[in-house]
């Protein structure tokens, strides 16, 4: 870095390295807002170059900080002050014009360090409010925030923030130097309810920078469930035996979630049903929890001819993209094979009739594959989706199909998130494209998982 391009200090130029590295490792490009003489933004390309084929957006307007917007910035501090916080360092104000270097400047110091003219920078000149919005930016994996103020901090986060991949990394200079900027980013996470971590780097006896890395979805171990009680054993022993493939700790958690999902308004779904061992779970709980919503219905959707073939291309982009660094340890990672899982409609049938339950008004099937029967359903609201389709194109089909008519509140659970490599893909893809901010909860079963449950938010 040519000597003098940079304001920050030397822990600072380091983290912005050590933070460019890890991000390269993801997809989507890098920007610093706020590039005054190019000194962060010689680093962050430097690493680019060499490890990635990312481009680097660099915005300034070249004519130092705009007026602060104080109304807002106090609005801000007022309703989202944060308590508890490490020693700042200062809680400075900007002024009108201050940090002004020129284009030229940033220009010269890129030459100076190889990077003349280099098509993968691109520079977007003006005030923030007018480039970012408008800048043709499709992803992000490292966002470097430097301009100092409120008004700054918080136009690029606006235009931003959900370009931002999951897992990447987001690092503002200047919160715990400016006020304004504390503000910015304090209601911009708190208004999005975005539970993240800030680490500070340290300074002394205090600090100015803070980073973090943007999660939308994570997988815990679940104790909130009583999955032992006599009521849960009970329907358990009502299920004919050879019916299911479940595992009991994962037919415990279907009852128990069957139950606390007849208390809201909506009906109940299996996609997947096989033999018919957890619709008829299903089913018992929905026939004697009536509840708040006494014309309850089952729809109990399988092909009856087994898996289909896989979608192996999407899945694989999709795995690309939105892969999950941090689990808890998977059962397995399988891939299915189509033809696989193959039970008929009369063992369905038969096993519905051992049960009781034969010719039952209130379950509805959907013979056929997932794609075709399900978009055109005349499903209202869901209470309860259960899916079990094992593969990326059956979870997805699902979901796309299904997930918005889970009521709020309501209950998903997925039996194959830890066991299908693409019932995993297909769920982290839907969830994290909607930018859902969940906690999947995993039933854990020895050392590992496979099914995980949500509730909708
Ligand atoms: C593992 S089994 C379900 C097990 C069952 N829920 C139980 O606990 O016993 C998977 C089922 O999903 C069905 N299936 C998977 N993908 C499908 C699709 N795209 N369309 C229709 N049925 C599908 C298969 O026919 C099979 O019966």
């Amino acid at each position: 870095m040519p000597a003098g391009s940079s304001l920050a200090s030397e822990p600072r130029l380091q983290a912005t390295v050590a933070l460019a590295l890890l991000a390269s490792k993801l997809n989507g490009d890098f920007a610093e807002t706020g590039v005054y003489s190019g000194g962060t933004s010689i680093l962050m390309a430097k690493v680019m170059i060499a490890h990635s084929r990312k481009v680097l957006w660099a915005a300034d307007s070249f004519q130092g900080l705009p007026p602060e917007d104080v109304t807002a910035e106090l609005a801000a501090r007022k309703e989202y002050s944060m308590q508890k916080l490490p020693p700042v360092k200062s809680s400075k104000e900007g002024n009108a014009g201050e940090y002004s270097s020129s284009r030229q400047v940033f220009e010269q110091n890129l030459a100076r360090s190889g990077l003349g003219n280099n098509a993968r920078i691109k520079v977007l000149q003006g005030w923030f409010n007018e480039t970012l919005p408008r800048a043709p930016i499709q992803k992000l994996a490292f966002l470097r925030l430097d301009g100092d103020i409120y008004v700054s901090t918080r136009d690029a986060l606006e235009a931003l923030y959900d370009k931002v991949v999951p897992g990447g990394y987001i690092y503002v200079d200047d919160y715990g130097s400016y006020t304004g900027c504390r503000d910015a980013v304090n209601q911009f996470l708190l208004q999005r309810h975005a539970a993240v971590q800030l680490h500070a780097i340290q300074e002394g006896n205090g600090f100015e920078a803070v980073w973090w890395q943007k999660v939308q979805m994570e997988v815990v171990y679940d104790h909130e469930l009583d999955l032992n009680s006599p009521q849960v054993a009970n329907y358990l022993q009502q299920m004919p035996a050879g019916s299911s493939l479940a595992s009991r700790p994962r037919l415990q958690t279907t009852v128990a979630l069957a139950i606390l999902a007849s208390k809201l308004n909506g009906d109940f779904a299996e996609t997947g049903v096989y033999s018919g061992g957890t619709s008829i779970l299903m089913a018992k709980v929905m026939l004697e929890h009536s509840g708040v919503y006494a014309s309850r219905l089952l729809w109990a959707a399988d092909s009856f001819q087994g898996l289909p073939p896989e979608d192996v291309t999407a899945e694989l982009a999709a795995r690309k993209e939105y892969n999950m660094q941090k689990l808890p340890p998977v059962k397995s990672s399988k891939e299915g094979n189509a033809g696989e899982y193959s039970s008929s409609r009369q063992v369905f049938e038969q096993n519905l009739a051992r049960s009781g339950l034969g010719n039952n008004a209130r379950i509805k099937v959907l013979q056929g594959w997932f794609n075709e029967t399900l978009p055109g359903a005349p499903i209202q609201k869901l209470a309860f989706l259960r899916l079990d389709g094992d593969i990326y194109v059956s979870t997805r089909d699902a979901l796309e199909a299904l997930y918005d008519k889970v009521v709020p509140g309501g209950y998903i659970y997925v039996d194959d998130y830890g066991s299908y490599t693409g019932c995993r893909d297909a769920v982290n893809q839907f969830l994290l494209q909607r930018h859902a901010a969940v906690q999947l909860h995993a039933i854990q079963e020895g050392n590992g998982f496979e099914a995980v449950w949500w509730r909708k938010e």
